[in-house]
């Protein structure tokens, strides 16, 4: 869901600035490929577990386009009645009649974008509420009968250890029930990447700053109880929605995907067209369905045991990914951008 109502400092996922006329358009157009996706062999005769709305800020949707998706989602595929529906978005559209929208509609898994709490590096990133807003809208989402994911990035602009580690420690006041923590990749071209070379932020981590930040918050963790899933993903309760998804993205059977795509990670520059018009989503077919037994997405994010020696060692980058070429930087990189 490209549409985001402010643009943040470091983000280089495809997105463009919210408008209602656009945000109809795009859905509508979304709703045709779903409706023509839902026909075809391979999803007809598949049992859905896992649906995902990725963003940019699919929260961003007003609650009619969210109703309207959520409900051809439900009533077009055939989704297993256990099935993890997740709607990934900010924590600025955590208003109750957005949730109560997303409730309704079926959504039981919410990952929300947090990055930091600290205001004022929150602001220095162009994040919009303060760190008492992020708190009292995560507290407004915890009275409901759903799991909550906040995504953190650690070597953010001026973003220190103390303070890293104090964002550690509010995700557990603020009771989510997962973490995502990501290392920040400074894009080739991006605001954020211009913004340091002119010196208008203050400097990010380097790739061994990373790394400490990384190795504290990991010993910080591991002291707390939460588990970790991967180098980014972390639970702190065991929920079977959390064993089914991590089960299933190990032996998929079937990817589809519907919409603009947030990277083309395979090099694949699918889908980024269909919506530049804002209403031809059908016309976008580039993107193949999976093959039974395919892995999803080739060269998509695949989660290598974590290996803290060689991340600390070496300062590498922590998410191993397949050869591929980046939409943004059109280099070919075995690293990952
Ligand atoms: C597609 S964004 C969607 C989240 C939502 N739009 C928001 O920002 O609140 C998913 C996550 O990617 C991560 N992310 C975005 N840009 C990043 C970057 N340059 N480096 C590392 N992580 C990044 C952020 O943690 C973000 O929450
Ligand atoms: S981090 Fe999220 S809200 Fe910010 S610009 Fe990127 S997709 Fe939009």
């Amino acid at each position: 869901m490209p549409f985001c109502q402010t643009k943040c400092l470091y983000c280089a996922f495809y997105q463009q600035a919210s408008r209602q006329q656009a945000e109809d358009a795009y859905v509508e157009a979304l709703l045709k490929e779903i409706a023509h996706d839902a026909k075809l062999e391979q999803i007809r005769t598949a049992t859905i577990d896992s649906v995902f709305f990725g963003g940019g800020t699919p929260t961003s949707l007003s609650p009619a386009n969210a109703g309207r998706l959520l409900a051809a989602v439900r009533e077009q595929f055939h989704l297993a009645p256990d099935a993890e529906v997740t709607m990934e978005g900010r924590v600025h559209d955590l208003v109750p009649e957005k949730i109560e929208a997303w409730l309704v509609g079926g959504v039981n898994r919410i990952s929300l974008g947090v990055q930091s709490f600290d205001t004022a590096l929150r602001r220095r990133v162009g994040r919009i509420d303060a760190r008492e807003e992020v708190l009292r809208r995560l507290a407004l989402l915890r009275r409901e009968d759903v799991t909550i994911i906040a995504d953190l990035i650690y070597g953010l602009p001026g973003q220190d250890l103390a303070s890293w580690l104090a964002d550690i420690r509010t995700l557990a006041e603020a009771d989510v029930d997962g973490m995502d923590l990501y290392q920040l990749n400074i894009f080739p071209g991006s605001d954020l990447e211009k913004a340091l070379r002119t010196g208008r932020v203050l400097a990010c981590a380097d790739l061994a700053g990373q790394a400490d930040l990384y190795l504290a918050a990991r010993d910080q963790l591991l002291a707390e109880g939460t588990e970790r899933l991967s180098f980014f993903h972390w639970r702190r309760r065991r929920l079977s929605v959390w064993l089914r998804r991590r089960r299933q993205f190990r032996r998929p059977k079937l990817y589809a995907a519907e919409g603009t795509f947030c990277l083309s990670a395979d090099g694949i520059p699918r889908r980024k067209a269909h919506h530049d018009d804002g209403a031809s989503a059908g016309r976008a077919r580039a993107a193949p369905l999976r093959q039974p037994g395919q892995r999803p997405g080739e060269g998509l994010r695949r989660f290598p045991p974590p290996d803290d020696a060689r991340f600390a060692a070496r300062g590498a980058r922590i998410c191993a990914m397949r050869p591929f070429t980046c939409r943004m930087s059109g280099r070919r990189s075995k690293d990952g951008c």
